[in-house]
């Protein structure tokens, strides 16, 4: 084989030397037996269009499929790109040396891009046969027959007056079976695609597979494509029959696990008759004879039963190569390989050389690709193997969400793409995109998991036939390590201070509820704020629209920002929360001259109320002015209906502000504050020289924070049980202590602390009532009575979590002997029946400059300094102010 190489390299030299304008380089030929086959390298056509030529002296003509089937070539190519032409030693160009030696010539014609260059290559190969009597060639594109013409060489009688004849026999007529006999002269049936050819030596038949006079015959379960013909040949009076057939199985092979079996009928009739001798059988693949080490080392086998040979090949076995399709849209292959089968026999004195070559095709198997997802979430880069394919599979475009990009587009936007040929001769596309890119989409079902999806569809081609088809596929990776924001508020001296961590959330997808008011640029800039990449934060006075007024009392108002932090994208919410600020400021100013002011914001409790309706006790005294939510009154003590009275030192100015409601409208709902002006007159200077202002609860207002305060009685002396509203009266024994606490039990700011400042017992619910028995006076034991009333710590527990919210005392017992002035003659039962009542202050942790909240009491009596520090306290602003009540208590 070797040595041919070496010839056929030889030849083509000289060719090359012969036709210096072409160049032969690479391109390989082979004889093999009675074909002769070209190999045009993959490497040397590099996917340029190709034309073949067969060539001989005079002629050069362009192969196509119908003149190739014809003429006696056969032309395919192989996933490589190798071009595999193959001639019978007979084709119709060849040259032809007493039957000997065979010269072929081929010609390849690439077109080179841009195709104004053309490459030609030029090869001859000369191959030498013997013939023997028959020769059957089944060829995957046509059947061929050539037989010795049995012309006879009329030896005359040794009479000498007669010569010896030479017949000059002419082609006459020739009869195709079809079964049926029809006749047909040489130019018509060469015009049906047949080929006829005779020499002084030979007649060669030729029929591609697909012509109208062939028939098929099933023998043993295979079916035969026949091509049965006589030959007609006339010398005037002489005639000369030469029969001829050839006979090629169309079918005979199956696959059974993973084998594939071939089946070839011992007698091909009408080949064979039953005494023919077998001298020869041989496999091969690819038109090449194997050795019998070669097939055992590819684990081919070949056996014989009665009727048939037999040939099996496991499917993928090297000579034959998987083969790409695309059937109803997905992706299948194919194994391929072509088998040979060679068998020489004797009947008679006559050889028969018979040789099939059968492409097998195996039924397409469909083959999924693959996607190895190596996507690591945290990279933020989908990271995808997709795979397996052959080798004749080219990607040919990405679709990326909606945008379809080609391979060049894909590399030139830096978009990892590679091709990975592996190991067992498939490859892999391996594909990286950041989550990034534009096409990824991020989508959240919870706010903590952020999901990145991504739509891709391959587009692939399978050359060379160019048939497409894609995948699609939906990549989706999720990340949980995000940051929520965050929000949160503290309260200042007299504005609300809100602040935002973004958290790892884009700050452009962070809107901000204040009030249910979404926080856009108008809002803003109204207030002072604050931001930077990660944080953001808002100052909003006391007095603003967005704050909601729970309460107004003496020292301040409550002031309550309801907050929504949300994400505007998914519309859910990431934080929701309530500040409530007590603000310890001066609603009402009493200026020394006469000036009084007053700030009245318009109360949640209150909603219907238009603070520009709100008036003095002259209801043409309207505000000086006003917002929707707060009306400002700045009037003269001599006007506007303001009363006047003296107690003692001071003189007390007073005035109230209501609302002129429509009673049929708002039934519910009153708004009244009173306005009070104490000054003390300095007798020296009779000079004004001190100011108090005073409200009073309006009824509506029922506060809705959190510092709410109630006063219990316990039922033991550990505070864990309390009575409850509805187990009033509570019935107690005469002498039996009595637990008390007060406290807030819903507040949750450590900020506030609960303080006592009064507690005192009364016959009646009224706490005004007469007579009253003092408890707590100023945060301090009744100093007339000190042992009677005992405080208690507060220890956290399950239902305490802070014990600044609450107090506790003890009250000994009620002895009802305080002279309080009243008749000694009160009914009995109605003595030992009290309600106790107590003004309960809250105050600010952090302002403990009057220590009214953590008081120390004096253990001894000291009431004129206790009576001097209560003038002194009055007078604070610092505190929030409540009253609480309970009662009654029986005692028996
Ligand atoms: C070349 O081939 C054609 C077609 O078979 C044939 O007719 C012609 O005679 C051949 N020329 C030579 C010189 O053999
Ligand atoms: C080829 O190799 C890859 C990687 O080793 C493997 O996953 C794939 O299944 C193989 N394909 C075939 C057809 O053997
Ligand atoms: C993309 O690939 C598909 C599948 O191979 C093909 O049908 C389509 O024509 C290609 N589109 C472009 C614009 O190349
Ligand atoms: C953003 O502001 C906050 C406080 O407002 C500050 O703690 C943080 O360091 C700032 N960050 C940057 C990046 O400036
Ligand atoms: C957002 O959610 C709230 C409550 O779930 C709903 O009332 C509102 O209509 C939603 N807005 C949008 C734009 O979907
Ligand atoms: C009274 O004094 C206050 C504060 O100094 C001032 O704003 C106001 O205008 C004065 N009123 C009159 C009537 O002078
Ligand atoms: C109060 O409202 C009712 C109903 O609109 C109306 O008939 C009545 O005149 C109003 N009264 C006053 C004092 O405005
Ligand atoms: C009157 O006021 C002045 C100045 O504030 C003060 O010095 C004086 O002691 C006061 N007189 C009385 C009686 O309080």
């Amino acid at each position: 084989m070797e040595c041919f190489e070496i010839g056929a390299l030889w030849v083509m030299v000289t060719i090359i030397s012969i036709h210096a304008d072409t160049s032969a380089d690479g391109i390989q030929a082979e004889c093999l037996g009675n074909i002769v086959q070209f190999i045009l390298p993959g490497s040397l056509s590099a996917g340029s269009p190709l034309e073949v030529y067969a060539v001989n002296n005079t002629q050069t003509v362009l192969l196509t499929p119908h003149l190739a089937a014809q003429c006696g070539y056969t032309q395919k190519s192989d996933p490589w790109g190798n071009t595999i032409v193959s001639a019978s030693l007979q084709s119709c160009f060849a040259e032809n040396q007493a039957d000997k030696e065979f010269g072929i010539t081929m010609q390849f014609k690439l077109y080179e891009f841009p195709k104004l260059s053309e490459k030609v290559h030029k090869v001859f190969k000369s191959c030498s046969h013997t013939m023997t009597s028959r020769e059957i060639l089944c060829e995957t594109n046509f059947m061929e027959v050539s037989v010795r013409n049995a012309i006879p060489e009329i030896k005359t009688a040794p009479v000498k007056q007669w010569p010896t004849v030479i017949p000059n026999l002419q082609l006459w007529k020739i009869l195709l079976y079809t079964p049926g006999e029809k006749a047909f002269d040489k130019e018509t049936l060469q015009a049906m695609g047949y080929n006829v050819y005779s020499s002084p030596t030979r007649l060669v038949m030729r029929s591609p597979y697909n012509t109208a006079e062939n028939f098929v015959q099933h023998v043993d379960g295979v079916d035969i494509m026949v091509f049965k013909s006589v030959v007609l040949f006339r010398d005037r009076w002489m005639m000369t029959i030469v029969e001829s057939a050839a006979a090629c199985p169309i079918s005979g092979a199956s696959v059974v696990d993973q084998m594939i079996s071939w089946h070839v009928p011992r007698h091909i009739s009408p080949l064979v008759s039953s005494e023919v001798e077998i001298l020869e059988v041989h496999m091969g693949v690819n038109g090449r004879t194997l050795t019998p080490e070669e097939m055992s080392s590819r684990n081919y086998a070949m056996t014989f039963t009665e009727s048939h040979i037999v040939i099996k090949i496991p499917i993928g076995a090297p000579d034959g190569y998987y083969k790409s399709h695309v059937l109803k849209g997905q992706y299948h292959v194919s194994y391929n390989i072509e088998p040979m089968l060679e068998l020489l026999w004797k009947e008679g004195l006559d050889k028969t050389t018979y040789k099939v070559l059968f492409p097998i095709t195996t039924p397409l198997t469909p083959w999924p690709p693959q996607v190895t997802d190596y996507t690591q979430p945290k990279q933020k880069v989908f990271d995808i193997l997709l795979g397996y394919f052959l080798p004749d599979v080219e990607l040919l475009n990405i679709t990326f969400g909606s945008e379809l990009l080609t391979v060049s587009e894909v590399i030139n936007k830096g978009i990892g793409l590679q091709e990975h040929g592996l190991p067992n001769d498939t490859k892999a596309f391996a594909l990286q995109v950041s989550f990034s890119e534009p096409h990824v989409q991020i989508m959240s079902f919870r706010p903590d998991v952020r999901t990145y999806t991504l739509s891709l569809v391959f587009g692939f081609i399978i050359l060379p036939e160019h048939t497409s088809f894609s995948h699609s596929m939906e990549l989706e990776a999720s990340i949980t390590d995000i940051v929520l924001p965050n929000a949160g508020g503290s309260c200042e001296q007299d504005q609300f201070k809100i602040y935002v961590k973004y958290g790892s959330t884009p700050s452009s997808q962070i809107k901000i509820k204040l009030r249910n008011m979404e926080l856009n640029d108008e809002i803003l800039q109204q207030y002072k704020h604050h931001s930077n990449e990660t944080h953001f934060y808002i100052i909003v006075p006391f007095l603003a629209p967005v704050v909601a007024f729970e309460s107004v009392q003496l020292t301040g108002v409550m002031a309550r920002i309801d907050v929504e932090v949300y994400d505007s994208l998914h519309n859910w919410s990431f934080k929701e929360f309530s500040l409530a600020c007590p603000f310890f400021i001066k609603l009402s100013e009493c200026f020394s001259n006469g000036t009084i002011t007053v700030v009245l914001p318009k109360l949640e409790s209150v909603p219907h109320l238009l603070p520009g309706e709100l008036s003095l006790r002259d209801p043409t005294c309207k505000p000086f002015y006003n917002q929707d939510y707060f009306a400002y009154f700045r009037f003269d003590v001599t006007t506007c209906g303001t009363t006047r009275k003296f107690v003692g030192e001071t003189m007390i100015y007073e005035n109230e502000v209501t609302w002129k409601r429509n009673e049929t409208l708002l039934p519910e709902q009153e708004y009244r504050f009173v306005v009070s002006c104490v000054y003390i007159a300095n007798a020296t200077q009779s000079m004004i020289f001190h100011a108090v202002s005073h409200f009073k609860q309006p009824h509506a207002d029922v506060g809705k924070g959190e510092l709410t305060v109630s006063l219990k009685l316990s039922k033991d002396m550990v505070y864990r049980l309390f009575y409850h509203d509805g187990d009033y009266p509570v019935l107690k024994f005469l002498k039996q202590p009595l637990y008390f606490e007060v406290g807030m039990d819903h507040s949750r700011d450590s900020r506030v602390a609960v303080g006592l400042e009064n507690c005192w017992a009364t016959l009646t619910k009224d706490k005004e009532s007469k007579p009253r028995w003092d408890l707590i006076v100023d945060g301090c034991a009744n100093p007339k009575d000190p042992e009677q009333t005992i405080f208690h710590p507060v220890i956290p527990d399950d239902r305490v979590d802070i014990p600044d919210h609450f107090k506790r005392f003890e009250v000994k017992t009620f002895s009802f002997k305080e002279d309080d002035g009243s008749s000694e003659s009160e009914d009995a039962t109605l003595a030992r029946r009290v309600f106790v009542h107590c003004d309960v202050v809250i105050c600010h942790v952090e302002n403990t400059a009057d220590g009214r909240c953590y008081k120390q009491c004096a253990v001894t009596q000291d009431t004129i300094k206790s009576s001097s520090n209560r003038v002194r306290r009055s007078s604070s602003f610092s505190e929030v102010l409540q009253h609480v009540s309970i009662g009654p208590i029986l005692f028996i």
